[in-house]
């Protein structure tokens, strides 16, 4: 019964979908505030974004993937795949095979890159189109070959007002035209690192200036006369948690430095064994109860963070709040990169444009979804992907997206008219025949001379 409903109206809405081909193509910008958390909206103020929102549509929660770190879920949502699948499954990654190694500061060899396709590489490559970087990771590597036609080297000295004077400029003047664009920031990752999420009186002027940009975006592509045919998403990579001096885990207590290479240290340790790995992780197992000690092999299924051989034979996953170290003392007051089931590791999607609904809010998608949305979006074929298109449905003015609740709601209204009617017609039918104990073959005969009565 849903399914005849479902297929009822999408049918229904493939007839009245009408022609939504429109001359332009289609032009998507991807925005990202690294390290803005979910519930940062509902803690502080954001006018502008807040406007944005009430224009567009608003995701609460977007469930991001393990590890919660900056580069691996950057990757994520430009490729839809999950960490084991792209290959960037660390901000510090070390290959057995070639020994090569890759850190924030030493990430441009295509090597690391190229088990996957971002959108912006197969928007240029499947149509005549440019694509734009006012940076985003991996945008400044020559990925498959194929570096967006306009892009920056990465800079944290860029101020945003440049990022975004010229990634408007590229959306404006580029022949073939600029249909997808990044713009990266780095805040409010930076300082919720330095203060950590619960120190309200920094985090409020911090956000603050953070909104204050947003304003600075719409009111530039208002300006250039951007706004109203630009798609805009804005999200975010991970959220971020309150660290502390009385939470640490001190490898050096249970573990001969000696006995291992360190490739990646904090929330998730990525631990490569030199001689003995049963014996490494023996004593790791038993060195502190608040973190999780995995032989590679057993690692949960859910963290879909396992087929990859830039996966260290041990991962040491910290408890939420809680710092790995070697003999040292708390090196930052805020965090992220722990279990992605944490809702303080989520980020939120707000979305504005043609494409997308005005005021809907949604609860939640997960940060794998957004690439096939993006590429529906652009009209582009995706590349195998673990997102599902269906999740984002109800965001998108172009496709019929019907909840459960709904659904159930329309089949038991169904069902109550359709009872109504049937007991009014019996009852009728009952009044009728009540003063005559024959029945239907007089009835009949009765229609022909309703006045015998
Ligand atoms: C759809 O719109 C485009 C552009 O406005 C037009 O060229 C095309 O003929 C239309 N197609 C139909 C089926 O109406
Ligand atoms: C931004 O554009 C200006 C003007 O074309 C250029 O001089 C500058 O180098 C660009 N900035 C970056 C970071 O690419
Ligand atoms: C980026 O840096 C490389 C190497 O330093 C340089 O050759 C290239 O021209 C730069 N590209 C841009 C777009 O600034
Ligand atoms: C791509 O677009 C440019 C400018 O719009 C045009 O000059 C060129 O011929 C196009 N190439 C193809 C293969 O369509
Ligand atoms: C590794 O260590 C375990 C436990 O200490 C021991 O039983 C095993 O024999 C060792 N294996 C090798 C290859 O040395
Ligand atoms: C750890 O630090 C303490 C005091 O700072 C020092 O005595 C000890 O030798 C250090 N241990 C290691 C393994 O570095
Ligand atoms: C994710 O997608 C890739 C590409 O299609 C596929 O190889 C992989 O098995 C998927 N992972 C999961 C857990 O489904
Ligand atoms: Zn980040």
């Amino acid at each position: 019964m849903k399914l005849l409903v479902i297929l009822l109206f999408s049918g229904l809405t493939t007839v009245c979908g009408g022609n939504s081909s429109h001359s332009l193509p289609p032009k998507l910008l991807l925005v990202s505030f690294d390290g803005f958390r979910a519930d940062y909206l509902q803690n502080y103020e954001f006018p502008h974004l807040q406007n944005f929102i009430k224009e567009g549509v608003l995701v609460e929660h977007v469930k991001n993937v393990f590890i919660t770190k900056t580069f691996p879920n950057h990757y994520s949502i430009v490729t839809g795949l999950y960490e084991e699948s792209h290959g960037i499954v660390a901000n510090s990654m070390y290959d057995v095979i070639t020994k090569k190694h890759f850190s924030d500061f030493d990430d441009k060899d295509p090597f690391w890159w190229n088990e996957a396709v971002p959108i912006w590489v197969t928007n240029q490559l499947q149509k005549n189109r440019s694509s734009a970087a006012a940076m985003w990771p991996g945008t400044d590597v020559p990925i498959h070959n194929t570096t967006p036609s306009y892009f920056m080297n990465y800079s944290s000295s860029v101020s945003f007002e440049e990022r975004l004077n010229n990634i408007t400029t590229w959306l404006m003047n580029s022949n073939p035209p600029v249909t997808f664009a990044t713009l990266y920031w780095e805040e409010p990752d930076a300082s919720g690192h330095k203060y950590g999420p619960e120190d309200k009186e920094n985090m409020y002027r911090v956000l603050k200036e953070v909104d204050n940009l947003i304003g600075e975006l719409v009111h530039k592509l208002k300006v250039l006369g951007l706004w109203e045919n630009l798609n805009v998403i804005i999200t975010s990579d991970h959220g971020m948690t309150q660290c502390s001096k009385d939470r640490l885990i001190n490898l050096d207590l249970c573990i001969d430095r000696s006995s291992y290479t360190l490739i990646d240290l904090t929330p998730v340790a990525a631990i490569l064994p030199k001689i003995n790995t049963t014996e490494v992780y023996n004593k790791l197992k038993v060195c502190n109860p608040h973190m999780n000690v995995y032989l590679k092999e057993d690692i949960p299924a859910r963290f879909h963070y396992q087929h990859n051989d830039r996966i260290q034979p041990v991962i040491l996953v910290a408890d939420e709040g809680w710092t790995i170290v070697l003999n040292k003392s708390l090196p930052k007051l805020g965090d992220h990169g722990y279990d992605n089931s944490l809702s303080s590791m989520h980020p939120f999607l707000a979305a504005h444009g043609p494409a997308f609904h005005k005021g809907y809010k949604h609860s939640t998608i997960n940060s794998v979804d957004i690439y096939p949305m993006m590429c529906h979006i652009l009209g582009l074929q995706p590349h195998p992907n673990n997102g599902t298109f269906g999740h984002t449905k109800c965001l998108l003015v172009d496709q019929w997206c019907i909840n459960l609740p709904e659904a159930i709601g329309i089949v038991i209204g169904a069902l109550l008219v359709l009872t109504t009617l049937t007991c009014l017609i019996i009852i009728m039918q009952n009044r009728l025949s009540v003063p005559r104990p024959f029945s239907r073959l007089q009835l009949q005969e009765d229609d022909d001379d309703p006045l015998i009565e």
